[in-house]
This record gives C-alpha cells, sequence and structure tokens, in this order.
C-alpha cells in the first residue's frame, strides 16, 4: 500500500457509511478505492464499491453507475462484473446531471442500509459548472460521511469549499502521488473501446422491439430510422439495469442488438449513437432525434 495514504485509509476502515472520493482524472481514486477496499474486507467489514465513473468504468460498461459488493478479496479482481447497473447513457455528465446523480444515488442509498462501507468512485469532472453541480447533488443525494479530496496543486480548493460550506461531511484533503503519470487521450479512448467491446461482444442477439418500449416514449409516428445505431439500456422492469444494446433499423423494423435480452421490460434511450465496428461513440441530443429540434 501507499504509504502516505495508510493512515487515512486505516482510519476510514474503522469507520461506517459512505466514502465519496473526488479527484480530477488520474489522480489515484480508483487505486485509493482498491485499497481501502481490500483493507476493509482484511478488517472483516462488509463493503459496496460503486462506479460512478460513466467514462472510464471499472464496473459494469461506460454509461453506466455500476455496483460491485465487496466481500473476499476475489471480488477485487472481478470488479469489472457489475452486481448492480444504472444506466447514464452518455460518457459525458452534460446534460445529464440528473440521470447521473440519480443513478449514484439509487445505488449509493442500497447499499447504505447493506453493507459497513460504501466506496464510491467518481469521474474526473470536478471545474466547471458541470462538475460542481454533479458534485453538489451527489453530495446533496447520498450524504456522504466522508470525501476524500486528491488534491493536485489547488486545483480542487474551489470545490473542497464548496462542500464543506454546504455540508457535513469530513472532507479530509489528500495529495496526488508524485508518481502518477497521466495517461493519454488515446490511451482512455483505448480503455473505453475495450470496455464497450466486453459488454458488446458479438454474436449479439437481435431482439425486435415494439415502439411503445421506450423511456422516454417515442413521438407518435417517428421515423425508426433515426434511432439507428442509438445506444440503449435494458431495464428489467424493477428499477435496474441489464445492460446496454445498441438499435437498429433495418425496412421500418427496429431491434436492439445485445448480450442482454433475457428479462428486458424496457429500453431507455441513451444519448449517444455507437458504432459497432470500431465502438466509437457520437454524442447525440435526444430532443433532436426525436423531434428534430
Ligand atoms: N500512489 C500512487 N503512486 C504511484 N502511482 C499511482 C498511485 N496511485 C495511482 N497510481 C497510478 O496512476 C494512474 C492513475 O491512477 P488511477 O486509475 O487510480 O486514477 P483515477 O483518479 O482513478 O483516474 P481516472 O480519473 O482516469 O479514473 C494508474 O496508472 C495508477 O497505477
Ligand atoms: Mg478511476
Amino acid at each position: 500500500m501507499d504509504d502516505a495514504h495508510a493512515p487515512l485509509i486505516e482510519d476510514l476502515t474503522r469507520r461506517r457509511g459512505v466514502v465519496l472520493l473526488l479527484g480530477s482524472a488520474d489522480t489515484g481514486k480508483t487505486t485509493f478505492a482498491r485499497q481501502l477496499l481490500a483493507a476493509a474486507i482484511a478488517a472483516g467489514k462488509t463493503a459496496a464499491f460503486i462506479d460512478a465513473d460513466i467514462a472510464e468504468s471499472t464496473v459494469g460498461p461506460p454509461t453506466c453507475v455500476g455496483l460491485k459488493w465487496v466481500n473476499d478479496p476475489v471480488d477485487l479482481d472481478n470488479l469489472h462484473q457489475a452486481d448492480r447497473l444504472q444506466f447514464v447513457g452518455s460518457i459525458k455528465t452534460s446534460g445529464l446531471v440528473l440521470q447521473h446523480v440519480v443513478a449514484t444515488a439509487a445505488l449509493v442509498n442500497e447499499a447504505r442500509d447493506i453493507v459497513d462501507l460504501v466506496v464510491v468512485d467518481t469521474s474526473g469532472a470536478v471545474s466547471g459548472v458541470t462538475g460542481q453541480t454533479l458534485k453538489y447533488h451527489k453530495t446533496e443525494l447520498t450524504r456522504p460521511e466522508v470525501i476524500v479530496a486528491f488534491q493536485r496543486g489547488e486545483e480542487m480548493a474551489p470545490i473542497v469549499g464548496m462542500l464543506r460550506r454546504f455540508f457535513g461531511a469530513d472532507v479530509e484533503e489528500v495529495a496526488v502521488a508524485p508518481g502518477i503519470v497521466s495517461a493519454s487521450p488515446h490511451e482512455h479512448n483505448a480503455s473505453r473501446v475495450k470496455h464497450f467491446e466486453a459488454e458488446l461482444t458479438p454474436p449479439l442477439q437481435a431482439w425486435r422491439v415494439r415502439s411503445t418500449v421506450f423511456a422516454p416514449t417515442l413521438p407518435a409516428g417517428l421515423d425508426p430510422a433515426r434511432l439507428d445505431a442509438m445506444l440503449v439500456g435494458l431495464q428489467d422492469g424493477e428499477g435496474s439495469t441489464l445492460g446496454l444494446g445498441v438499435l437498429r433499423e433495418e425496412g421500418e423494423i427496429l431491434r436492439v442488438l445485445t448480450n442482454h435480452g433475457e428479462g428486458m421490460r424496457g429500453l431507455r434511450l441513451g444519448s449517444m449513437r455507437i458504432d459497432l465496428e470500431t465502438y466509437a461513440v457520437t454524442p447525440v441530443r435526444l430532443r433532436e432525434v426525436m423531434f428534430g429540434l
């Protein structure tokens, strides 16, 4: 374990509740989460890891918030296999703050009643109106007992100041480890492609879908061709996401291509199209897709 973080990790394993990890990209949040979870289970605690990073996913595919129960070291080796998913619909929060906050809160609130320690990893968006609004409302709904802020220089000062002023959580500031080398945009992209590929591994099954199964509801008379290549979340009818799918239109018939069709009750429209050859994604505005606005 990184010695600099050892005292904080030891302290956190003795506490109960929710620990929210905040920091910009490549500041060591996920590494810290793994160390904390390993220490918690070694101390005999039950734990959950909630991955609210929708771009650099550790648990489950990108575009979803994922939950993993962590009760055994083996669970830490299989973090990518989510126990629960909540679809957000894009790899970027911009325009989806509501979806992102609610997805995170739904999983945190479920886990809080079940395990001793809930560790919440987050995206690197910590500045600007979207980043600050996201972190404000995530804190408001998940009510963490502790916030760990990874400081590179003074970049976290505004958000830390804001969270200290408005909420009762203990905020622990930790310095980013000097040895960290930031991944290039190319490396981030390659890692995302790998995660999408794992979720949408061919051969995908094609399930015919009716126009009535969508949320939000499709406007009457919508040309199904407009939905071609749109990313969707497959919902189980109990408020949870089973996995991802991609819509395909052929001769006016709409199908969803997926590995998770069993048990699907409805489809949530995402805010991206995805190319199933390259896994390249293009953001779209739902209002534009549906109404041409
Ligand atoms: N204490 C440390 N000392 C040296 N290197 C570290 C340390 N913590 C993390 N790293 C390395 O830095 C890189 C980024 O770490 P990590 O993935 O934990 O950051 P992150 O904040 O979760 O990033 P992202 O925002 O991309 O999810 C990784 O290659 C990791 O191995
Ligand atoms: Mg991370």
